[in-house]
């Protein structure tokens, strides 16, 4: 049974930033549930794939040196643990993982034509399409086995798990391996990041719910490894169950435990996250308006999507973050969703003219408070909402 748990209100659709501002923007419920069965949490509202994913597409994976090394570190272990003769990856984006591939090894799929236009000028064979088991049954007539697939923050997005992962079995060699990898339910409730939850993410996985779920198709967990990426993901090394020749790792075990005494698999630890979550709003908007009273002058860093979750859901204009920086051309000179604050483009001198900076890409913050030494040497402060909201 599907139960609900936080109601983040309405909003945009969380990637599409207008040249212009509009008072009326067409929005969503976005509400939350957890399924008492599955133990997978998702959102309620489910919107049309082709309204999301555009043929231009504002998400670059490539935008963070953060996203590149641990591709980068990732296609070495691939190359190292696996040696795959065919390596596929679902939801490709700007090629940050295949570019490390050889341009025969490799093939991606990319829903967005702007982005898999970048794949396919590079070299790299990209099927312009999404998932689906009529795209398996394409490649396998084209390509004998595919060894490897892999996919990041993309499954997630995907409303039919069960054509997902039928259509991943159908194309996997019998020795295959599927590594996934999507920020993690737990980092997710520890760190009080609602803003995880935006549109395009239809579910937000755990181990207890994936080791559930992938009964279903006789594949299973072999291995998982918590990674820093997007605020605290987890990446899983999946095996079919016939396949012997693999071990199975202690940390399936570990990290199911993990989540189970932080109580992933009970309702009420959900309704406590909802409270949380309404605590958080009233002190960011405190924070905020206290510094709008001082007429302190605040810059939002990273217009990402779950910048435009809190913005919507807390209710925040311009007269309290007065713009946003960002490195995506894409976002440049356009508007965060449903709200009348412009995307400036990032230079180092344009944290300057503000006195105050908002986290919107929180998930980087190393990589940015490493970047923005000058600002904190000549008295600048950060806020972030993460795990609560506070000026540092
Ligand atoms: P994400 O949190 O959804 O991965 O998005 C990160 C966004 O932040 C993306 O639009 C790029 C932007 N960004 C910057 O503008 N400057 C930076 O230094 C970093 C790390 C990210």
């Amino acid at each position: 049974m599907n139960k609900k748990f936080l109601d983040l209100g309405n909003q945009p659709l969380a990637n599409n930033y207008l040249s212009k501002f509009k008072k009326k923007q067409i929005k969503y419920k976005l509400k939350l549930f957890f399924n008492t069965k599955s133990k997978m949490v998702s959102i309620s509202k489910r919107i049309p794939s082709e309204m999301m994913f555009t043929n231009n597409y504002p998400y670059r994976s490539s935008m963070s040196k953060t996203m590149q090394n641990s591709f980068y570190e990732l296609s070495l272990e691939i190359k190292k643990k696996f040696k795959p003769k065919k390596i596929l990856e679902i939801g490709s984006n700007d090629g940050a993982l295949i570019k490390n591939f050889n341009k025969s090894e490799a093939i991606g799929i990319e829903p967005c034509r702007n982005l898999a236009q970048i794949t396919k000028k590079m070299g790299y064979v990209t099927y312009n399409n999404y998932w689906s088991h009529e795209l398996a049954k394409k490649i396998r007539l084209k390509n004998e086995k595919i060894d490897l697939i892999y996919s990041a923050n993309t499954l997630t997005h995907i409303s039919d798990l069960n054509e997902v992962f039928k259509s991943i079995s159908y194309l996997l060699s019998s020795n295959g391996i599927l590594i996934i990898e999507d920020p993690s339910l737990l980092e997710c409730i520890k760190k009080n990041s609602y803003d995880q939850f935006y549109n395009e993410h239809i579910y937000l996985f755990s181990a207890i719910s994936v080791n559930s779920l992938l009964k279903k198709f006789n594949l299973e967990i072999f291995n998982i490894k918590n990674l820093e990426t997007h605020g605290g993901s987890l990446r899983y090394y999946i095996k079919r169950v016939i396949n012997k020749k693999i071990t199975i790792s202690r940390n399936i075990k570990i990290q199911i435990k993990k989540e189970m005494i932080f109580g992933l698999h009970k309702f009420s630890t959900f309704k406590k996250f909802s409270q949380k979550v309404e605590k958080s709003k009233v002190k960011l908007l405190s924070i905020l308006n206290s510094l709008k009273n001082k007429k302190k002058l605040v810059l939002g860093y990273g217009a990402t999507a779950k910048a435009v979750t809190i913005l919507n859901y807390c209710n925040i204009n311009n007269d309290l973050i007065c713009n946003f920086v960002d490195t995506t051309p894409e976002k440049i000179n356009r508007y965060m969703p449903g709200k009348n604050i412009k995307i400036l483009k990032y230079n180092p001198k344009i944290l300057d003219k503000y006195h105050y900076v908002f986290l919107g890409a929180w998930n980087f913050k190393k990589e940015i408070l490493n970047k923005e030494k000058r600002f904190l040497k000549n008295g600048g402060k950060f806020i972030t909402h993460v795990p609560v909201p506070k000026i540092f």
